[in-house]
């Protein structure tokens, strides 16, 4: 029988035994989903047919929670119940100098919670950042219900290579919150050069430039048939599309002070609508060499419209940006001496990320690799397809014509190829894609004067174990604490906090007399995992590093049990 005739019932059949994973790029500014079928990669499409969903939820007034494209209609009249850019958040130590600087641009209210984590306040609720963000992947999930007519309960979810442990544990959390198995967390630039090189045979060294909404990072990887081994990665998770309309806004700001006699800071929804007109001006500006026009709609204090002429050329943005743009160069030439690599062994610079369509930020990378970057890939659904790349090769729905080199199976909404049999699934040997990624951030302990012993190394291959031989220090001791931290500075205190490993219940014994074992393991998730064990006894113990930031109750209700949320 002819694969394409196969009837509906069997293809139902088979579809039950294979299960459907979601491959989902979960983004500052827009999320991505996909699933990978024989022939291609299928996208997740929105009510209104769009594949890219801004990463919004709203909690309106009248009630419920809207999420997506339709939860950005209350940006301008509900400023503040609406979170966006909670990627910047999740995961965090709200305490972190950065973090709190990310929040004077927000409009919604954070404050910290237990374990140091940013909570979101909104009139009588509070929320963690992987609940918010859990919004957003149940949203994507219901969409992939929809369409696929089939429940969705797998996934693979990305993050910037440089997130941290803290930063995954809460995205996993988030998965979790959505009634989502989140298979494993795989690296958005290597997801990238995953749907770039997969199924075709590659032996070459590329680099991923990723410039997003909120995160910046850049990895250089070996391709080698189906291995995609990173290198090394460099990053800055506060650098994006995000800083670059607040500079243009804040110039826009000093403008409207200027000419309205009105200084816009302290009102939320007028800021909102001039970081709207900023980001509206910079995309004209990637394409134009000037922008020239008028932001209507300005409501003043005092009850009075206005509106504010502007005018500005490519050139001027460029030197508003340029301190921005630089930092992202300055990361790129890092990485290469990182992995001690000369930019002409590169054969090919991915463009990854919405910011990266700026003129500005190709001729500054033309410059570095002395080639021009490849821009024929779409920077906003590569990571997504690299993700649902990685999940069919998980779930065993893959073949070699998924890759880039396939066409996209493109579903309309309520018409997915693979709900309605146009496509069958593979026949084939699955194809398995090998991922080889690294260590995202040096780990180290607390040692005597204030000095650190490291333990992880940043860009060590993982999964990577290291242990190291503890004992006491007093005559019947039955604690020891273990600081541990993030970071490369020699001085404890020059590091980030990570928290406390605390052992406790040790047997009573004169000092230097037990003999503890810690074991520090980073799975593939970038998840750092700790185990103690008392030599002497052999007796285990799971010692607990309750890391900054970091979720702390599992048993919080999922988006999906509370009454009353509308989407
Ligand atoms: N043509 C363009 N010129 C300049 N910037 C653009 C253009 N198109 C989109 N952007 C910017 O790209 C950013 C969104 O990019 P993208 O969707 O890749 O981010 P994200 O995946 O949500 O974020 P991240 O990967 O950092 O978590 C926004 O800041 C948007 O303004
Ligand atoms: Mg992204």
């Amino acid at each position: 029988m002819a694969k394409n005739l196969q009837s509906r019932a069997s293809l139902r059949d088979t579809r039950e035994a294979v299960a459907i994973a979601l491959g989902i790029d979960l983004g500052t500014t827009n999320s991505v989903a996909a699933i990978a079928t024989p022939t291609g990669v299928e996208f997740i499409l929105g009510a209104r047919g769009e594949r890219v969903h801004p990463s919004v939820v709203a909690f309106p007034n009248s009630g419920g929670v809207v999420v997506g494209t339709d939860a950005k209609r209350y940006r301008l009249s509900e400023p503040h119940n609406v979170v966006h850019s909670a990627k910047r958040f999740i995961g965090q130590n709200a305490r972190a100098p950065l973090v709190q600087l990310a929040l004077t641009g927000v409009r919604y209210g954070v404050v910290e919670g237990p374990n140091q984590q940013p909570i979101v306040v909104m009139r009588d609720r509070r929320m963690t950042m992987p609940e918010i963000s859990s919004h957003v992947l149940l949203h994507l999930k219901r969409a992939a219900e929809r369409q696929l007519g089939t429940p969705v309960k797998d996934a693979v979810v990305t993050v910037p290579a440089n997130f941290t442990d803290g930063q995954r544990q809460a995205t996993r959390e988030a998965g979790r919150l959505a009634g989502l198995d989140v298979l494993r967390l795989i690296n958005e630039p290597t997801a990238a050069a995953l749907a770039y090189g997969f199924g075709q045979d590659r032996e070459e060294m590329i680099a991923v430039f990723d410039f997003g909404g909120g995160t910046f990072d850049v990895s250089i990887l070996q391709l080698d048939g189906e291995v995609f081994e990173v290198l090394a990665s460099e990053g800055d998770f506060f650098l994006g599309g995000d800083d670059l309309d607040r500079a243009l806004a804040e110039n826009l700001a000093a403008e409207l002070h200027r000419v309205l006699r009105v200084d816009p800071r302290p009102h939320a929804a007028l800021m909102m609508k001039l970081m709207m007109g900023a980001e509206a001006i910079k995309i004209h500006l990637s394409e134009n060499e000037a922008a020239e026009g008028e932001i209507e709609g300005l409501d003043l204090p005092g009850g009075q419209v206005g509106t504010l002429p502007f005018a500005l050329t490519r050139g001027q943005f460029e030197e508003l940006i340029a301190g921005y743009v630089e930092r992202t160069m300055t990361v790129t030439r890092q990485v290469l001496i990182a992995a001690n690599i000369d930019p002409r062994m590169i054969s090919d610079v991915l463009c990854v990320g919405g910011s990266t369509r700026i003129p500005m930020v190709r001729r500054q990378l033309a410059e570095i690799f002395r080639r021009e970057p490849n821009i024929a890939i779409n920077p906003d659904e590569v990571v997504a397809q690299g993700a649902a790349i990685q999940a069919g090769s998980l779930t065993g729905a893959l073949s070699a014509g998924t890759g880039m080199g396939a066409r996209d199976a493109v579903a309309t909404a309520g018409h997915s190829p693979l709900a309605h049999g146009a496509v069958t699934l593979p026949d084939v040997e699955a194809r398995r894609p090998v991922l080889l990624d690294v260590n995202p951030a040096t780990l180290a302990i607390h040692t005597a004067g204030g000095f650190t012993e490291r333990l992880l190394d940043k860009n060590a291959p993982i999964p990577i174990e290291r242990s190291r031989i503890f004992t006491t220090s007093r005559d019947n001791q039955t604690r020891v604490e273990i600081d541990c931290c993030r970071g490369e500075a020699r001085r404890y205190t020059e590091n980030e906090p990570l928290g406390t490993l605390l052992l406790d219940g040790l047997e009573p014994r004169p000092r230097g007399d037990l003999k503890i074992e810690v074991q520090f393991r980073v799975d593939a998730d970038g998840i750092l995992h700790v185990r103690a064990s008392d030599q002497m006894s052999g007796q285990q113990q799971e010692a607990h590093l309750q890391v900054l930031g970091a979720p702390v109750d599992a048993s919080l209700p999922t988006p999906s049990d509370r009454p009353g949320d509308k989407r």
